[in-house]
């Protein structure tokens, strides 16, 4: 095993990636993987749980393998795999089922939500988080770059590692969620209450990084400001949550403090703010969109990086198999 500290996330391969994933999640992992030992997931056996066509998750996995290259992601520097092609994920996921209670799994928030909204409540949807666990847990990580929605999930995870070390030995690492302090939750355009989510149906609620100008431009222009007086440019997540919501994401990526932007954006209205954020985003996403695309029209060499992604992920995953498999006593030849 490698002498860093180990960094695991992952991702669905569901559609579009809004700007939320990439302030939440994928900006993060770009920062970590010069420091750190990172292993990134595209994580297909999730995105099953919602029954997409086959054409569309075929294409989206490619997608977002080339989203996160244009992001930053490195295959030099960090592992990028897709988790059906490690088979041990599917395994541990078995083993950990044994070691998690159902009324754990019935308080997951995100089951409890998806569960009014998706027409095919399937057990995949319900064992979801103990997928996760296994993701997290096969690779001894100590630390999980995620949003905030992803609190809970590795909260559950660190529950069923130490459930498992109490009657086994010290097996599993018990992993630390690291979390963007400035963006650990990007909320919803329309809607500031809520998380920005790409699996919304109004796609006027999210900023997707395939977003054009012209569709960046409606959606900010539509996004809730907030209807207090006087209209100060200030973040205040509870009187403001339309305004604080529009400064996180201009602060997230331009990398100027939201202190500075509440300064210089003093004496300006809310419609100044709007056509800020227009400007930098259109340009962020062109610069994402243009390298993205360069990715993806080159296939073999996308191949490549999952295959080798796969074989060094499946070398250190069997380790951890070998000594659950061990420790619970199933016979080896
Ligand atoms: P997914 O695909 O829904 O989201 C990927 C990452 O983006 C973060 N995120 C956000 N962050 C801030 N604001 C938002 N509005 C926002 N929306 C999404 C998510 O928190 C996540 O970090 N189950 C996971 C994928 C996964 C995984 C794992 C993550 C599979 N195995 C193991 C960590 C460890 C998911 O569905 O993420």
């Amino acid at each position: 095993m490698t002498e860093k500290k180990i960094v695991f996330s992952g991702i669905q391969p569901t559609g579009c990636i809004t700007i939320g994933n990439y302030i939440g999640a994928i900006s993060q992992w770009k920062i970590l993987q010069k420091k750190y030992f990172c292993i990134y997931c595209i994580a297909d056996l999730h995105a099953i749980t919602i029954c997409p066509e086959k054409y569309i998750l075929n294409k989206n996995i490619l997608d977002t393998l080339s989203i996160c290259l244009a992001c930053g992601i490195k295959p030099e520097e960090s592992i990028i795999f897709i988790q059906s092609h490690v088979p041990q994920h599917a395994q541990l996921n078995w083993v950990l089922n044994c070691f998690t209670n159902f009324g754990e799994l019935k308080r997951m928030t995100q089951f409890k939500e998806k569960q009014y909204s998706n027409k095919n409540v399937n057990i995949g949807l319900f064992n979801y988080p103990v997928l996760m666990a296994a993701d997290v847990l096969l690779y001894q990580t100590n630390k999980i770059p995620v949003g905030k929605d992803q609190i809970q999930h590795i909260e559950l995870t660190r529950n069923i590692a130490r459930r498992f070390n109490s009657i086994y030995g010290n097996i599993f690492k018990i992993p630390e969620t690291i979390i963007n302090k400035n963006g650990f939750c990007i909320k919803s355009l329309l809607n500031p209450k809520k998380k920005m989510s790409k699996s919304d149906i109004n796609t006027n609620n999210f900023i997707s990084l395939f977003d054009d100008d012209i569709l960046v431009k409606k959606k900010i222009n539509n996004a809730i400001t907030d209807s207090d007086n006087p209209s100060i440019i200030k973040y205040d997540l509870y009187r403001k949550p339309g305004i604080s919501n529009l400064l996180n994401i201009l602060s997230n990526i331009t990398g100027i403090s939201i202190k500075k932007l509440e300064v210089e954006l003093k004496n300006e209205t809310y419609n100044d703010l709007k056509k800020y954020l227009i400007k930098e985003l259109c340009s962020f996403l062109k610069e994402i969109r243009e390298k993205y695309y360069f990715y993806r029209k080159n296939e073999k060499y996308l191949n490549n990086i999952i295959f080798s992604g796969a074989e060094i992920a499946k070398k250190y995953a069997n380790v951890s198999i070998d000594k659950v498999f061990n420790a619970i006593g199933l016979y080896k030849i």
